[in-house]
């Protein structure tokens, strides 16, 4: 559901943090269309900042936002004119006159203005807000209009002196998410879950990696989604073990476990989901022994995400529930307390236990408590609110060696699922997906007998 006015409070929001600064000028281009090779492009993403403030996925465009000292502010929109021979081609654009009505702008422009306007927009303005050394585009833009600025010194025209990074506002705004976002990511997780069970069906040995990740593909369109939120891993018996696997090329064999992380992207926003389960169904004894660590971890790690926990609980509750099942499978000796301390546990569980979820899979968001405090490098976790969502994949990664027994060679088990904090606690996204050793075997053996 595409609601402008979503869209036109956020600007609206920004503005007043733009006030407490004293007012400026807000300066945030789109993302650029990036050549695959000759004329053919990648699929176009427009930026998540952008997107966030206008709802318009066009190229091309930039949104200009003057914000003066009073809070006043008035927001302009450059974009595609339109243009009956290249929509021939390459579709529908909106063109200023209707984007500033749909979108609700105070104006709107020809994007090929926005070097000639520009500068007017920043003469005898203060401060200037924009995404700081993020794309060379718009630092060349800025610095070609500040340029024109100073150029009129001596007409008595003043320069911009102070650039704040827009980022540092949006990201915050970012961080917490409103109810049409919410919905979205529900959606999200729910097609994703649907396409995690989609992929149980077809997964058995002989079939090729790749073979499952079509169907995960298949399926995160057929839900409505626009395209996965990140390289779907799919990753059978050792390739597990290797975290970012993405080759996705090879066959899978019976009595190994199959790793999948996949997620899709709805209408902007990520889902992202790891299951690992067996290749044919039923876990053997080793297996099941260390999944149901990952599992107790999982839950000992959702049981610290709820408002005023912070964030970092969640990953030291993981970690003491795997370091302890490390020791119990006799992969570590000592204590908890001295592989803790050593770090020990990190050679079968090396990545943190989540991270914010949202336009981006890994959204932005400070995860230590904002400071102002410059060169305040460890300044306390950040404590979880209600509208924040973040992954819990706590997982285990066992590379086969000498000093490791057989039966735990090449076992690699993630479990992640997507959780909204709410007053009470939060909420599981990814629901949609079974993850007991129960709920797993019981829906491949239906799944199967389906297929039958
Ligand atoms: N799929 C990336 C992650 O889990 O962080
Ligand atoms: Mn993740
Ligand atoms: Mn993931």
């Amino acid at each position: 559901m595409f609601d402008k006015q979503v869209y036109k409070i956020r600007r609206q929001r920004l503005a007043q943090f733009v006030q407490q600064q004293g007012g400026g000028v807000v300066v945030l281009s789109t993302a650029p269309e990036v050549m695959r090779n000759r004329d053919s492009d990648y699929p176009y993403r427009w930026d998540s900042y952008f997107y966030y403030l206008t709802g318009f996925i066009e190229p091309q465009a930039t949104l200009v936002m003057l914000v003066q000292p009073d809070g006043v502010l008035q927001d302009f929109l450059f974009c595609r004119d339109k243009n009956a021979e290249r929509e021939i081609w390459d579709g529908f654009r909106f063109g200023p006159t209707a984007a500033q009505n749909v979108f609700l702008f105070d104006g709107a422009y020809a994007e090929n203005e926005l070097a000639s306007r520009l500068p007017n927009f920043l003469m005898n303005v203060r401060q200037v807000f924009y995404p700081m050394a993020q794309s060379e585009t718009v630092n060349n833009l800025m610095r070609q209009a500040i340029g024109d600025v100073r150029s009129k010194a001596r007409s008595g025209i003043n320069t911009p002196i102070v650039a704040f990074d827009l980022t540092h506002w949006l990201d915050e705004m970012r961080l917490y998410k409103d109810t049409f976002e919410l919905t979205t990511m529900g959606r999200a997780a729910a097609i994703s879950a649907d396409a995690h069970v989609q992929a149980m069906r077809v997964a058995q040995p002989g079939v090729f990696e790749y073979a499952v990740e079509a169907e995960l593909l298949y399926h995160f369109r057929k839900g409505g989604a626009q395209s996965p939120a990140y390289g779907s891993i799919v990753a059978g018996g050792a390739n597990a073990c290797v975290l970012h696997y993405r080759a996705n090329d090879q066959i899978l064999r019976d009595g190994e476990l199959l790793l999948i992380d996949a997620g899709c992207e709805l209408d902007g926003y990520a889902s992202d989901i790891t299951r690992t389960f067996p290749v044919n169904g039923r876990f053997t004894q080793a297996q099941r022994d260390c999944y149901e660590i990952v599992l107790a971890a999982q839950a000992a790690a959702i049981e610290k995400i709820c408002p005023d926990c912070h964030f970092n609980e969640a990953h030291d509750a993981a970690v003491c529930v795997l370091a302890q099942g490390m020791l119990d499978l006799k992969l570590l000796t000592g204590t908890l307390d001295s592989v803790l301390e050593s770090g020990a546990y990190k050679r079968f569980y090396m990545h943190r236990t989540g991270h914010w979820l949202g336009m981006d899979v890994h959204d932005c968001g400070a995860y230590r408590q904002v400071q102002d405090v410059v060169g305040d490098a460890n300044s306390p976790w950040r404590i979880l609110q209600s509208g924040m969502v973040l992954t819990v994949e706590p997982g285990l990664y066992i590379r086969a060696a000498d000093d490791i027994p057989q039966h735990f060679w090449n076992i690699g088990i993630r479990i992640e699922d997507d959780a909204v904090i709410t007053p009470q606690g939060c909420e599981i996204l990814t629901q949609g997906v079974p993850k007991t050793v129960v709920g797993i075997e019981d829906l491949m053996r239906q799944l199967r007998e389906a297929k039958a």
